[in-house]
């Protein structure tokens, strides 16, 4: 049975097969390019534990990982702009290591505008970026993202990490969520 009713998405935007090659490609590309370095992957609670947790046994170089507490969004679905950060890694621990952000999408990127003002701020030597999906159509802020796995169209997804209300995190698969369900 399924876990969700099927009738709860429009469609299946990243069926579980093409996540595993989309990943498995990000995962070689990172690979390349922190060979020999002190890598700290920093993923962005919630919504990139899925994520991270596939990206980091795919990678063919040693990383260490923590977690970011960061939001632009309200309680809304639309961002407001202002990063809210609460959790982050100590500067006194991993202040040299090459930092790699991850997040489940890209979306208006003020939380990684953000985050980079705050790891600039705080000392840290070196940031990067890397989200799983992409919405470039509703792109407001100017961030330069080095790893990007699968652009999509505009419309809200769920499933692999990405929620509604906190629901579809567990599903393995990314979908476009109902409208029904949406209006709700
Ligand atoms: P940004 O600061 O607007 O780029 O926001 C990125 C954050 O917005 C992600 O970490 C998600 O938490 C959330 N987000 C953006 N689009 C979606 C979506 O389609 N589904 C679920 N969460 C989304
Ligand atoms: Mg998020």
């Amino acid at each position: 049975m399924d876990k969700y009713p099927m009738s709860d998405f429009k469609k299946i935007v990243v069926p579980e097969g093409e996540i595993k090659q989309v990943v498995s490609r990000l995962a070689g590309e990172i690979s390349g390019h922190y060979a020999e370095k002190k890598l700290l992957v920093c993923g962005i609670l919630k919504g990139a534990f899925v994520f991270m947790a596939d990206l980091v046994r795919h990678m063919t170089v040693p990383a260490q990982v923590s977690f970011i507490k960061a939001s632009s969004y309200g309680s809304g679905s639309s961002s407001s702009g202002e990063v809210k950060i609460e959790q982050f890694p100590d500067v006194a621990v991993y202040g040299d290591f090459d930092i790699l952000v991850t997040d489940d999408i890209l979306d208006t990127g003020h939380t990684f505008f953000g985050l980079r003002d705050f790891f600039a701020a705080k000392g840290f030597s070196s940031v990067e970026f890397c989200a799983l999906l992409d919405k470039p159509e509703r792109r407001e802020a100017d961030i330069p993202v080095k790893f990007i796995g699968k652009q999509i169209a505009n419309e809200f997804v769920v499933g692999y990490g990405l929620d509604y209300g906190e629901k579809y995190r567990d599903l393995p698969f990314v979908a476009a969520l109902d409208d029904k369900i949406i209006n709700l």
